[in-house]
Parts: structure tokens; C-alpha cells; sequence
């Protein structure tokens, strides 16, 4: 049996970040793509360059800090994206412009108005560009899930001629069926007579939560590229879940022809850090990254476990990571273990500055809580930087929640340098909380979501809340980390409204016409 290389392409930085609310600041793309870097992924798909100033920044700083893994920009088939990606990625050891057009007849009809033979077209004409910028370049024909084999074969024998090394086969609607989708990729390399010429990849959508399934079966028939997240984060229910598919790839190394390279003792630090920072919980029973995971509550189970682990695991926690980082700092631990252990966290913080706040407000949590393991370090990291350059800061908080009494706040907020007070009374003290800040800043949002997560375990643990704020449309999620859940609350609450703010303009890649 051959044992190729199945190349990972994480586009959590790009599809995951289109998940609503899912939108991340250039410094923390930054953090992630480090920590992808380590996690030794082959291909980083950045962002959308063209999208907005922020989204091209943010691949231009990945490109540049970014050396071991290919950094890619998205760019649909125009010349004005792929001269805005190539710019993007100018500065990257190793950079990859990704085009693409959608190609099924319902996208080609109904959002491009166009003819199979103009889409054709300019997909040529989009690759002999792109390859202006770089020998990389990736071609993707949107929707090929739905699309007719007939016109896949010609326009990707068409855009191999002309230069893409890569030929990716999205299921963007989440539509096909693992079986047929392999079906699909073996005919594609078949009757394509030029497909030896290019690396066929997938790219699968959940709606029907078959993403990893598909992907899979595109594996098991020469595909050898996959495109995913990290936690499955992405536009609708998600995509494959990188971790998910690297871990069934060496799980059953039995099946599979192939191998990836990748240091699957990073992903619980990745499936944490990329959680942390948007904001979306990993639920549970999520398979490899979910807490319950290699969790056996049975005693039937526990029994086998103990005497023979294979009985009931299939893997082991710590080769994706589980327990790896468990280490434990305390009060007593001075600033260079404190750095240290940011840095083993793929952590860096860019300035002094940001250091000596850090460091503060890690005292402060070692003075309520005795241990402080590796999720509340990633916690108060994302709250220091993400506190930096807000607007609008929490100064002091006060709330008194009695039996048979009506919750009541007193909040303190520094609006743009100016300190204003305000109280309010509200059903619960976290809602009395919230409508004192709003009589502060009378947002006129919608709070969709707000949830609360213990960062490790015990009474003392740091609460983690999440809040998704709505405004005209604009989605926003914020989070707050404190051992006071209250507290973690306004927190959240702020910096959702801090990204609200300042609203930013952007393109969606699969919203906009193509012309
Ligand atoms: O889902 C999709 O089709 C995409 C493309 C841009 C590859 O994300
Ligand atoms: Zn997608």
C-alpha cells in the first residue's frame, strides 16, 4: 500500500471566520496562525484580502510572521482580487493565491447571470493571473457538488492547462453523500486527461453533518488535499473538522494510503485558543476536542479502561494534546514561568506593555484561585489583549443580589477617556448589570446569545461567558473571563459592544457578483 501525503489546508482564519460573529482582529489571526503553524498544517488560508483593509492587513502580517506553513489569500475570479491577494501574500517564504467561480447551474443562472462558457473564461484568465503573483495557485469550482460532471471535467482541464497546481472540489452547500462525493473525485482524476498534472482537494460543508464523512471519501480516492477548521468553525453549520479528519486518517492507517504530518499533540492547544478567541464553545461530546471525549462514565467502561485501555479508546487523550499542557502556576510563580509558559502556549505578546497587564491581572486571578492551569492562561491573555484598545472599559462594578429583593447594579464605564456611572435594576444581577451599562451607551442592540463556561473545574474556577450581540445586522460575539461570573459578564458584554462600534465593511467572497 502507497503512503502519500494528505495535505492540510486549514481555512479556519477564512471560512471559520465566516461563521456569524465569528470575525477576528488581525492580531489574533496572528496568534492562531502561529498556532496552526506549530501544529504543522501545510497550508493557511488566511483570508479574503480583497474583502476589507483589516482582512488584507491581516493576511499580509500572517504571510509575513508565518514561515514553515504556505500562507494562502482568497480571491475570486477578478483581476482586482487576485492583484489585492498576490499583494497580500508578497511578503510570505512560501504563498498561495486561491481562486474561484461557482460553476453549478443555480449559482451560474440565478447570482453570476453568466454562460458555462464565459465562467470559463475567466477562470482561465483568473489562474494565468494569480500565476503572475505565485507558482501556487489553487482553483476552486464553487458549488461542485451540484455542478454537472461534464463541465467540472472541461473547466478543470482548462484551468490545469493553465497553470493551477491545485484543483479543489467544494461541496459548498453541505449537499452530497460521501459515497457518491468519492464517485465524484475518482471520475474527475479519471477522465480528466491533464489531473495528474494537479493535487485534487476537497473542501466539504456540514448542513448535513456529513463535512468529515465526505471529505473521507474523497480521501479514500486519491484526493489529497483537504480543506478545514479547526472545531469544524465555518460559514453555516461548518466545515470538516480538521482535527476530526487528521485523527481518522492515522487512526486507521489500516485504510487509508496516506499520512499528514501534522504534530496532533497541538490540537487540543489549537481547538482551545481558536474557541477562546471567537467565542463559540466546543460542545462536549465533540469527538477528539470536546471534554468529554476520553471521559468513560460507565463503570462497565471505566472497568475496561482500567484493565486494558484499548478495550474502549481508540486513541490516546495525550496524542492530541489532553493533559499535555496541564501544568499549574500559582501566586507564587514570578513573571518568567509566567512568560515561559505563554511561550510553550505559542503565546507571544508583542509588547512589554502588554506583558507587565498580563502579568497583572494573572496575579490578580492567583490571589482568588490557587492553580492556574493553561485554559485560564489562554483566557486572561484574550481578555488583557482584547481590553487594550477598547473604546469603552469596565472601571468598577457593583451588584447587590438579595433573597426577596430586586437585583440592582452600579456600573462605572471610561467612554473615550470620560468616567460615567449609572445603576439600573434588573430580573437577575447579571441583567441588572447589562441595562446599567446600557444606559451608559444605549447600544440599540439585540443580545441573541449569552452563555456561561467554567474555564477548568471547581468553585473557584474562572467563568468564561460569551454574548452575541445583533445590531442592523451586524453580528458580534464578546467575551469576558473572571472568577467572578458577574464580572466576566459586563466584560463580555463590553467587548462585544467595543467590535459593534466600530462597524466593518466587508465582502462576503460568495455574496458578491462576479463581475
Ligand atoms: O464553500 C466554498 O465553496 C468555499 C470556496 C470559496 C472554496 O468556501
Ligand atoms: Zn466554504
Amino acid at each position: 500500500m502507497t503512503n502519500d501525503k494528505l495535505i492540510v489546508f486549514d481555512t479556519t482564519l477564512r471560512d471559520g471566520e465566516q461563521s456569524p460573529g465569528a470575525s477576528m482582529t488581525k492580531d489574533e489571526k496572528v496568534r492562531i496562525a502561529k498556532a496552526l503553524e506549530k501544529l504543522r498544517v501545510d497550508v493557511i488560508e488566511a483570508g479574503f484580502p480583497i474583502a476589507s483593509n483589516g482582512d488584507f492587513e491581516a493576511v499580509q502580517a500572517v504571510a509575513k510572521i508565518i514561515k514553515d506553513s504556505t500562507v494562502c489569500g482568497l480571491a475570486r475570479a477578478l483581476d482586482k482580487d487576485i492583484d489585492r491577494a498576490g499583494e497580500a501574500i508578497t511578503g510570505a517564504n512560501s504563498g498561495r493565491i486561491h481562486t474561484f467561480i461557482a460553476t453549478s447551474p443555480i449559482h451560474m443562472e440565478m447570482k453570476l447571470h453568466k454562460s458555462q462558457a464565459q465562467v470559463l473564461e475567466q477562470a482561465v484568465r483568473a489562474v494565468k493571473r494569480a500565476r503572475q503573483y505565485t507558482d501556487n495557485v489553487e482553483f476552486s469550482p464553487e458549488d461542485a457538488g451540484r455542478s454537472e460532471t461534464d463541465f467540472l471535467c472541461r473547466i478543470i482541464e482548462a484551468v490545469i492547462a493553465a497553470g493551477a497546481g491545485t484543483i479543489n472540489i467544494p461541496d459548498t452547500v453541505g449537499y452530497t453523500l460521501p459515497d457518491r462525493f468519492g464517485k465524484l473525485i475518482a471520475e474527475l482524476r479519471e477522465r480528466i486527461p491533464n489531473s495528474d498534472k494537479a493535487i485534487f482537494s476537497v473542501h466539504c460543508h456540514n448542513d448535513l453533518g456529513l463535512a468529515v464523512a465526505n471529505s473521507l471519501a474523497a480521501v479514500m480516492n486519491g484526493a489529497r488535499q483537504v480543506e478545514c477548521t479547526i472545531n469544524g468553525l465555518g460559514e453555516r453549520a461548518g466545515n470538516a473538522a480538521l482535527e476530526e479528519v487528521v485523527m481518522a486518517v492515522r487512526t486507521r492507517n489500516d485504510i487509508f494510503s496516506c499520512h499528514t504530518d501534522l504534530d496532533t499533540t497541538q490540537i487540543m492547544n489549537c481547538s482551545r485558543l481558536v474557541s477562546n478567541i471567537t467565542g463559540f464553545p466546543v460542545q462536549p461530546n465533540k469527538a477528539i476536542v470536546g471534554a468529554n471525549a476520553f471521559a468513560h462514565e460507565a463503570g462497565i467502561h471505566q472497568d475496561g479502561v482500567l484493565k486494558h485501555r484499548e478495550t474502549y479508546e481508540i486513541m490516546k487523550a495525550e496524542d492530541v494534546g489532553w493533559y499535555a499542557n496541564r501544568m499549574v502556576l500559582g501566586k507564587h510563580s514570578g513573571r518568567n514561568a509566567f512568560r515561559e509558559r505563554l511561550k510553550a502556549l505559542s503565546i507571544e505578546l508583542e509588547s512589554e506593555e502588554t506583558l507587565n497587564a498580563a502579568f497583572a491581572r494573572f496575579k490578580e486571578i492567583a490571589d482568588k484561585k490557587h492553580e492556574i492551569y493553561d485554559d485560564d492562561l489562554q483566557a486572561l491573555v484574550s481578555d488583557t489583549l482584547s481590553t487594550e484598545h477598547e473604546r469603552v472599559k469596565l472601571v468598577a462594578l457593583k451588584v447587590c443580589s438579595e433573597t426577596g429583593e430586586t437585583p440592582h447594579a452600579n456600573v462605572t464605564l471610561n467612554i473615550d477617556g470620560m468616567e460615567n456611572t449609572a445603576a439600573a435594576k434588573g430580573s437577575g444581577p447579571v441583567d441588572a448589570t447589562f441595562r446599567a451599562i446600557e444606559c451608559l451607551v444605549d447600544s440599540e442592540t439585540n443580545l441573541l446569545v449569552y452563555s456561561v463556561n467554567n474555564v477548568t473545574n471547581g468553585t473557584d474556577a474562572q467563568g468564561e461567558v460569551g454574548v452575541r450581540l445583533e445590531k442592523n445586522g451586524q453580528i458580534v460575539n464578546g467575551q469576558g473571563a473572571d472568577t467572578d461570573i458577574v464580572i466576566a459578564s459586563a466584560k463580555a458584554y463590553l467587548n462585544a459592544l467595543n467590535k459593534i462600534k466600530t462597524p466593518i465593511e466587508r465582502k462576503h467572497p460568495q455574496a458578491a457578483r462576479q463581475v
